[in-house]
């Protein structure tokens, strides 16, 4: 499973075009019940998630500490089928790529901050190599001439909407500008993903900018259960 899966390959230009209009959600298990990550996942993947958002963090780059490996291995037996997006926020991510390759992710994002375009270029190598897909991501305060020039490298490019570390924090509005100079330099398989503070208020604006990956944490598993499947057509729409 693969993000490109999602574009049908024998398609020409329109429906390429079509494919990457359609809105695929991505709930962050960062505010799944741990205590029950494995209901939580096979839950909201029944109630019509398009994959699982992992979000690392080190305390290095970020000022908090998540999950690593053995968390996505044990997803990974959860949800056999599942696209597991694994976001790193850790200060060294090439040291990760194999672990959570050998974990069962299917795709690995990295930040702009922490690798030189040159450094970036080995990681995607590296991640390709073990049949991952790669993402860069940039944080809100982070110049877009620093993201440019590892572009081209990238499968998915991920525009923060808040300054990662937690989930629950508002929407940064401003970064939405980031998205609607990115967008127009994709290439028909290349995705635009944004993460934080989206729900069904925010996510249209998102949408409007031109992302078609929507990540969602709180506005998903801070919802009773059998209220998310609306939730999620509402964050699609
Ligand atoms: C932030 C993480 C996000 C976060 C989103 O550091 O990268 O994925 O979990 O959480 P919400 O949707 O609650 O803003
Ligand atoms: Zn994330």
């Amino acid at each position: 499973m693969r993000f490109n899966d999602s574009i049908s390959a024998e398609g020409g230009l329109s429906a390429r075009r079509a494919d990457l209009l359609r809105t695929l959600i991505a709930p962050s298990i960062l505010s799944a019940d741990f205590g029950h990550l494995a209901r939580d996942c096979q839950h909201i993947l029944a109630a019509g998630a398009d994959l699982l958002h992992l979000d690392v963090m080190d305390g290095h780059f970020v000022p908090n500490l998540t999950m690593g490996p053995d968390v996505c291995k044990g997803v990974r037996a959860a949800c056999p089928g599942a696209l597991l997006d694994v976001h790193l926020m850790v200060a060294d991510p090439a040291r990760f790529i194999q672990p959570f390759a050998k974990a069962g992710a299917n795709h690995v994002t990295y930040h702009c901050e922490v690798l030189s375009p040159a450094a970036g270029a080995e990681f995607a190598k590296q991640a390709r190599d073990l049949g991952l897909t790669v993402g860069v991501a940039i944080n809100p305060p982070t110049k877009i001439d620093l993201l440019w020039p590892h572009l081209d490298i990238a499968d998915l490019v991920l525009v923060m909407s808040v300054n990662p570390g937690f989930s629950g924090q508002a929407f940064i509005p401003e970064v939405l500008d980031k998205c609607r100079a990115i967008k127009p330099k994709l290439n028909a398989h290349q995705h635009l993903q944004m993460d934080g503070g989206l729900n069904p208020t925010t996510a249209p604006s998102a949408r409007e900018a031109g992302c078609n990956v929507i990540v969602a944490a709180t506005a998903l598993f801070g919802a009773p259960a059998d209220q998310r499947a609306g939730i999620i057509t509402q964050l699609r729409r």
